[in-house]
C-alpha cells in the first residue's frame, strides 16, 4: 500500500478529485491533507471524506520538524501538492526526495515563479494574447514551478475567453489528469 500526503492551502478542489479517484483502491491511500490554513476550505473537503489533516504555522514548516515527523510516523510514501502555496523547505526536499510533485495551471517554463499562482496565472495568459494554456506537473524542488516537467496538457485560449473561463478549461484538465499521472508515478516507486 503506497500512502499519499496532499498539500493544499486553498479550495482543495483538485484535492478531492485525487482522493475520490483512489477512493477504493487497494494499492493506494490518502493518509492526510495538510494545510499551512487552518480556514482552508480543503480541510472541510477533507473531513466530508474522513481523511486525517494536519494544519502547521510558518514557524512548525520552517524551523521545526514536526511536520516531517508526522508525514513519517504515517508512513507517507508520496507528497502531492495541489494549490499549495508555501516553498518546500530543504530538510522535507532531502526527505521525499523525487517524491515530491506540484501542479501548475499554465504551461511551464511560461507563467511561473513567485507570486504566479490562482487567477493570476490566468490573467497573465489572457492579457498577453495566448492562444493556448493548459496544466504542467512537475518536480518540487527549492524554486517555485522550477522542477522537471513530468507532463503538460494544453487547452486552447479563444478571443473574447475572459481568465474566469480558462480557469475553468484548466481546472478540466487538472481533473482529468492530475490523478492519472499520480498513479503511474507510485507504480515507479
Ligand atoms: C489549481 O489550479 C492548481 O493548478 C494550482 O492551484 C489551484 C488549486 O485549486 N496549483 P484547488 O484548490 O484544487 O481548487
Amino acid at each position: 500500500m503506497k500512502k499519499i500526503a496532499i498539500f493544499a492551502s486553498g479550495a482543495g478542489s483538485n484535492a478531492q478529485n485525487i482522493a475520490e479517484y483512489f477512493r477504493n483502491n487497494e494499492r493506494v491511500k490518502i493518509e492526510c491533507v495538510l494545510s499551512n490554513k487552518t480556514d482552508a476550505y480543503v480541510l472541510e473537503r477533507a473531513k466530508n471524506l474522513e481523511i486525517d489533516t494536519l494544519t502547521f504555522s510558518r514557524d512548525d514548516f520552517y524551523n521545526g520538524k514536526n511536520v516531517l515527523h508526522f508525514l513519517q510516523l504515517r508512513g507517507v510514501d508520496f507528497i502531492v501538492l495541489a494549490g499549495f502555496l508555501w516553498l518546500i523547505p530543504g530538510y522535507m526536499l532531502d526527505a521525499y526526495n523525487g517524491r515530491i510533485i506540484n501542479i501548475h495551471p499554465a504551461l511551464l517554463p511560461k507563467y511561473g515563479g513567485k507570486g504566479m499562482y490562482g487567477m493570476k496565472v490566468h490573467q497573465a495568459v489572457v492579457a498577453a494574447h495566448e492562444i493556448e494554456t493548459g496544466i504542467t506537473i512537475h518536480h518540487v524542488n527549492a524554486k517555485y514551478d522550477e522542477g522537471d516537467i513530468i507532463f503538460q496538457a494544453k487547452c486552447p485560449v479563444l478571443d473574447g475567453d475572459t481568465p474566469e473561463m480558462v480557469a475553468q478549461k484548466v481546472h478540466r484538465l487538472e481533473y482529468e489528469y492530475y490523478p492519472g499521472v499520480i498513479e503511474k508515478m507510485l507504480e515507479k516507486l
